[in-house]
């Protein structure tokens, strides 16, 4: 029985549209809700000094919605990252972002570059939000980077191991222990490809509106119920 809590938890906020056409809401509703219950789950995670936590907010593939939706959600962002998440200065937490800057609008970046810079010396808890990420075009912009450096001379081939690629995805960020995906699908949809590669993944049926603190005390004690072998043999 691994009794350690996780070190870095990942969660796929999946289930916002649903829970709201279920009450006969609009979706932006259901986008609202969510983002009450990420503020309360940060609040969460840091009271039980968990120090990592990723989220993913928005995925490149995404903006395939309608664009009224997708004007809601660049509000909502702007919105949570300018206040309603100021809570987290105070608390210690930094904020960093993975993905593409590219296409999102300058509002949108503004307000990111502000959060990032107003915690950046914080060192309680980083909590990286995954906003216009994929996981492959991650994988596909670190390749870049480290062929840019073999290129420069910087890095030779042989130096190239699995430090260098941590250090050269979007964020320097230790390997995510907890992956919980709410709404009841079974898949990752693109998100942290790499980290998440020895994670243990916890699927509540319950939409993310409907996912509070008491409901992820419940998933680290499953979590901490998984026997986590990691190719090897436990006794
Ligand atoms: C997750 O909820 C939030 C985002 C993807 C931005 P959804 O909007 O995907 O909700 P469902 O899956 O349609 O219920
Ligand atoms: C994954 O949810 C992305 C986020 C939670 C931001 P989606 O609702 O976009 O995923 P699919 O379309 O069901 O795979
Ligand atoms: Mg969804």
């Amino acid at each position: 029985m691994d009794k350690a809590n996780p070190y870095h938890i990942g969660i796929i906020m999946d289930g916002n549209g649903r829970w709201a056409e279920e009450r006969g809401l609009s979706r932006s509703r259901g986008h609202r809700a969510g983002a009450n219950t990420l503020k309360k789950l940060c609040q969460h995670v840091v009271d039980l000094e968990i120090p990592y936590l990723s989220v993913f907010a928005f995925s490149t593939e995404n903006f395939k919605r309608a664009k009224t939706e997708v004007q809601y959600l660049m509000n909502l962002f702007v919105e949570l990252f300018k206040k309603e998440l100021d809570f987290l200065i105070e608390d210690g937490v930094k904020v960093v972002f993975s993905g593409k800057r590219e296409p999102l609008p300058p509002r949108v970046l503004k307000a990111m570059d502000e959060i990032v810079q107003k915690t950046s010396s914080n060192t309680k808890c980083v909590f990286n939000v995954c906003l216009n990420y994929g996981g492959k075009s991650e994988i596909v912009d670190m390749t870049k980077n480290v062929v840019q450096k073999v290129q420069n001379g910087e890095l030779s081939l042989e130096d190239i191991d699995e430090e260098v690629i941590d250090a050269n995805l979007y964020q320097p960020l230790p390997p995510i222990d907890l992956v919980i995906r709410t709404s009841g699908e079974l898949r990752i949809s693109n998100f942290m490809l790499w980290q998440s590669a020895y994670a243990e993944f916890y699927f509540p049926k319950k939409y993310f509106p409907d996912f509070g603190p008491e409901d992820l005390d419940i998933a680290i004690e499953e979590f901490r119920k998984r026997n986590r072998r990691f190719g090897g043999v436990k006794k």
